[in-house]
């Protein structure tokens, strides 16, 4: 039996009809920029993330990009972000002509370890950017307390729908930053994205900024972008909205089968789980354990037909991009040692009981267990 590490027809089959009336929707009314549509994709994901304001923006790297536009970040500016995750986050620093200064990570949740953030600050620092990577948000207290009176925005781009002892992700900082890729937890049909702010003025920048620094007709105090969510991907996302918090139910029911199966067959001491910390809920956008011979057993499921991952196979200080920053192997081993370590298995909501028992039992007899 073949195992796909993500299969969306899934999810898109039972509301099949729900999708196609609301697209015929937006299609009839021939809006397709901005309008009903985002505005009331905006209240209801502001109602659901517990914020004041939600800006729809073209994708989770836009998201990033126009938040840090917001706060002014340019040449000459520092901005800290872990070095283990995806491009986007360090990406936009430079693209603004500010330098990213990367940190090392936590061992257990694969995010911003403050203590090392708090190393990072110095007088060029104008924000911070913890991730809340493969669906659980970092040590926000301690990065708050790390950043002091720096902003932090948060990259929410795999953690829709994740906490913090009880504070939603993408309320805890300035802004957060919401990618609808559509292998997220909650994902559009293309492209999409959001910025999250309880800061009433940073909410207005915003939507300025999204269309080209525009206040009023033709007026342009500031120079933005076109960063304007689709309202057909709005649409979609609309009828997404009321599963989401399903679905991550499911995926946190089959993470707990995964432990129940890994057990089961004596791999506890081999493969290491993901750890929910404690107050932190874990939304598991993807599913990633520690493994030895990762390349090794990687290789193996593909002959097998069953999907993996490998998230991230290099942090981004020793991307050939960043050689000019001037950062060697060694310099972050938390980081380096994940990097040579994890691997994604599937976790979609629909992924079913036997194609779990496939997934541990071709794991089980590449390790000989
Ligand atoms: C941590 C992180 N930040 C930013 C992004 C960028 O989002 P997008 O692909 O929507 O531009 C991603 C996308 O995978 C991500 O995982």
């Amino acid at each position: 039996m073949s195992v796909p590490l993500l299969d969306l027809t899934r999810q898109y089959q039972p509301l099949r009809e729900e999708f196609r009336e609301v697209l015929d929707r937006v299609c009839d009314s021939q809006r397709f920029i901005l309008g009903p549509e985002v505005d009331a994709f905006e209240t209801e994901a502001a109602c659901a993330l517990g914020v004041a304001h939600a800006v729809g923006v073209t994708s989770g790297t836009d998201a990033l990009l126009e938040a840090l536009m917001a706060l002014d970040i340019g040449p000459g500016d520092e901005v800290v972000v872990p070095t283990f995750t995806f491009f986007a986050t360090a990406g936009v620093v430079t693209r603004l002509g500010a330098t990213p200064v990367f940190a090392d990570i936590d061992p257990v949740d694969f995010c911003i370890d403050p203590q090392r953030l708090a190393d990072c600050i110095g007088p060029a620092t104008r924000a911070v950017v913890p991730v809340h990577l493969f669906g659980q948000s970092a040590d926000m207290d301690g990065v708050l307390e790390a950043a002091g009176s720096v902003p932090v925005l948060e990259d929410c781009a795999q953690a829709w729908g994740a906490d913090c002892d009880g504070r939603q992700v993408g309320s805890m900082g300035v802004m957060g930053a919401f990618s609808f890729f559509p292998s997220k937890n909650l994902g559009c049909f293309g492209d999409g994205g959001l910025i999250t702010t309880g800061d009433p003025e940073l909410n207005r920048k915003l939507r300025e900024l999204r269309v080209h620094g525009q206040s009023g007709v033709y007026e342009h105090p500031l120079v933005g972008g076109n960063f304007r969510i689709d309202a057909l991907q709005a649409a979609v996302l609309r009828v997404k909205l009321p599963h989401v918090d399903g679905w991550i139910e499911g995926r946190r029911a089959n993470a707990d089968r995964y432990r129940r199966l890994f057990a089961d067959a004596g791999l506890e001491g081999t493969v290491g789980l993901p750890r929910a910390v404690a107050g932190r809920g874990h939304t598991f956008n993807q599913y990633v354990v520690r493994v030895p011979k990762r390349d090794a057993l990687r290789a193996f499921l593909t002959e097998r037909g069953i999907g993996a991952a490998v998230y991230y196979p290099l942090p981004l200080h020793l991307q050939p991009c960043f050689a000019a920053l001037g950062y060697h192997q060694g310099d972050f081993p938390v980081s380096e040692q994940a990097s040579g370590e994890v691997l994604a298995l599937p976790v979609f909501p629909e992924l079913t009981e036997d194609e779990q028992h496939e997934v541990v039992g071709a794991i089980a007899e590449f390790y000989g267990a």
